[in-house]
Parts: structure tokens; sequence; C-alpha cells
């Protein structure tokens, strides 16, 4: 069995000691330009198109938990992936933990005023704020998958209301949800906090706007942990500006890395963390990677199955 890697910024002769440990009877290579030998399986991120174009693969695996930029290379090259090649996408393997982490810190720290606490710390004030009411801090995500699932649990655990919003209605213990475009007001409406886990396509690309971040409570707070693409930023300075939106903490930006001369970075009301929310982890990846390739070997399917149509 042939498997070729190929990541940007990866420790890729880390990664294929790894995966040769997990599947000693494979062989396993970086791919470089020009090569096209033989493959069964290809692990990628950010993949050139010659990597995978013309080739016959039981499976492409995504190194990461979205595709989005596999899928916006075959839109543009359709005949990237063959037709009957599947693609893989990691499904949690220690990211959902890592969201709920991110989340929870900055909801606990808005909820509770540390923000402000510190504040006035660095001004010298003695001086208590009135606490929000927890029945009014709302917690709403977009997206209720893999990791928006897991990250809406870890805030019914400290007792906040939650809900959510997906394209199929969801049955989550405690959440309530909101499901498609004829919900989303509604589902808006009620959020104090948005909390952003979609994932990017060309139905979601921009959700982030102005008309949709002034539906939200009053003094809302914004949390964007998916993908620059959703966020218009401007829109979202706008509604600050206009006491929309109080805060934000935004992991992803419409360009990356965010430009030195961009206004977000001496924004008072915006906190920002460089495309980190939840990184891949290279021990629990491989492990799954391996499982689902012994898997595909006998016939079966994987889970972590990405509808390319569908877009996610
Ligand atoms: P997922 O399991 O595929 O979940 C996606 C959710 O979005 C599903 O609930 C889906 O609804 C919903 N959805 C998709 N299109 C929709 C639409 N048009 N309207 C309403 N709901 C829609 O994905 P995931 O594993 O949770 O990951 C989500 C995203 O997080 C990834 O795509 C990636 O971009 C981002 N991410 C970011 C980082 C980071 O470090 N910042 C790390 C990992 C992942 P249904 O359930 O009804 O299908
Ligand atoms: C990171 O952004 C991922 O999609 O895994």
């Amino acid at each position: 069995m042939d498997i070729i890697f190929y990541h940007p910024s990866f420790n890729t002769e880390k990664w294929i000691a790894g995966l040769q440990q997990r599947l000693p009877q494979a062989r396993i290579r970086k791919w470089t330009a020009g090569d096209t030998a033989h493959a069964d399986y290809a692990l990628v991120r950010q993949p050139p198109v010659e990597m995978l174009q013309g080739r016959a693969l039981k499976g492409v695996f995504a190194l990461g938990a979205g595709v989005d930029d596999i899928l916006n290379q075959l839109r543009e090259h359709p005949h990237m992936l063959a037709e009957g090649v599947p693609l893989f996408r990691l499904e949690d393997t220690g990211m959902g933990r890592q969201m709920q982490e991110y989340a929870v810190w900055h909801v606990l720290g808005w909820f509770r005023r540390f923000n402000e606490y510190q504040q006035q710390k660095n001004e010298a004030v003695w001086q208590p704020l009135r606490n929000h009411s927890r029945d009014d801090f709302t917690i709403g995500i977009l997206g209720a998958g893999v990791l928006g699932s897991s990250v809406a649990e870890s805030l019914r655990f400290w007792g906040f209301p939650v809900r959510c919003w997906s394209r199929s209605p969801k049955d989550l213990p405690g959440v309530t949800s909101f499901h498609g475009e004829a919900q989303l007001d509604d589902f808006l409406a009620g959020s104090k906090v948005l909390i952003n886990l979609l994932p990017n396509t060309p139905q979601t690309v921009g959700i982030l706007n102005r008309k949709l971040l002034g539906k939200l409570k009053p003094q809302a707070y914004l949390i964007n942990l998916a993908r620059g693409a959703h966020l218009v930023e401007d829109d979202l300075l706008a509604a600050i500006e206009a006491g929309e939106i109080k805060a934000a903490a935004l992991d992803v930006f419409v360009q990356e890395p965010l430009a030195l001369q961009h206004p977000f970075w001496a924004h008072p009301a915006i906190a920002i963390t460089p495309h980190n929310a939840a990184v891949t982890l290279p021990e629990e990846a491989m492990d799954y990677i391996a499982d689902a390739i012994r898997l595909r070997e006998t016939g079966a399917m994987p889970s972590g199955l990405v509808d390319v149509v569908r877009g996610y």
C-alpha cells in the first residue's frame, strides 16, 4: 500500500514516522512536485492540484476538520479528484476539547466581567460591577456538528441556556435546536453570545454580517472559531461602534496572518488568536487515519466522509 503525504507546514518526517509505526506494511512518502508514481491514499492540507489529479485513490484524508481549502480548489479544478474518490476529514480527534476551552474561557470572562475588572485594576479602581443574569446570557451556536455540539455541552455544564442552529434539527441534551433559514431570526433574537462553528461553504460565506449581528440581543458578544470568510470584518467594526456588539473574540480572519495595519489589532473590544483555537493533534489524528485506512482496506467506509456536493 502506497501513501503520499503533503502539508505546507507540518513536520513531515515526524508524521511519516508516526504513520509508519501504525501502518508497518505501508510505503509512505512525502509528495513533491513531479511525483506521479502510484499511490493508494493521500494525506493532505492545501494540496497542489497535480498531487491528486488523475489518481484512482482509495481515499484522500484532510489533515484538519475543515475541508474548504480542498473543496474551493475542486470547484476551480473539477477533475482534481477522480470520480468516486472519497474525501475524509478529521472529526474531533481532540479538537472538541480545545474548542470548549476557548469558548468557556471567553464566555465566563464576559459573564463575570473579568475584562472590565482587569481595566479597573489597571486604573486602581475598587468598584463592584452589576452581575449579568445567567438567564439573559443565552449562548447561540451556529453549527451543531462535531465541534458545535461539543461546545454546547461544555456551556450547558456551566448552567448557561444554550441554543444551536443547523441545517437539520438536533436533539442535544438541554439545548434548544433551531434549523434552516426560516428559524434563523428566532435563533438570533434569543442569543446573547453568538459562537460560530459553521463550515465555510457558498451558503455560509459572509453570514456574520451587519444585518445578522443587528438581530442578536442588545450588547451581544461574538466568538468566531470557524473561518475568516464567515465574517464581514468592516460590519463587525460598525456593529461595535453602534453598540450592537459589546465584544468579540476572533480566531480566524479573511487574510491570515492578520495584516499589521488591520484595525482589529488595536481595538479594545476585540480579542485575537492566530487561528489555533483547535489545532490538529498529531497522535490523535494519526490514530484516526490509520484506523480509517485499515477499515477502508476491508472495503468499509470510515466515519468522517465529506459530502462534496453539500460542501462539508
Ligand atoms: P461539522 O461536524 O460538519 O458541523 C457543521 C455544522 O454546520 C452542522 O451542524 C451543519 O448542519 C451546520 N451547517 C452547515 N451548513 C449549514 C447551513 N447552510 N445552515 C445551517 N447550518 C449549517 O463540522 P465541525 O467538525 O463541527 O467543524 C466546523 C468548522 O470548524 C470546520 O468546518 C472548520 O472550518 C472550523 N474549524 C476551525 C478550527 C480553528 O482552529 N479555528 C479548528 C477546527 C475546525 P447539519 O448538522 O444539519 O448538517
Ligand atoms: C482548522 O482550522 C481545521 O479546520 O482543522
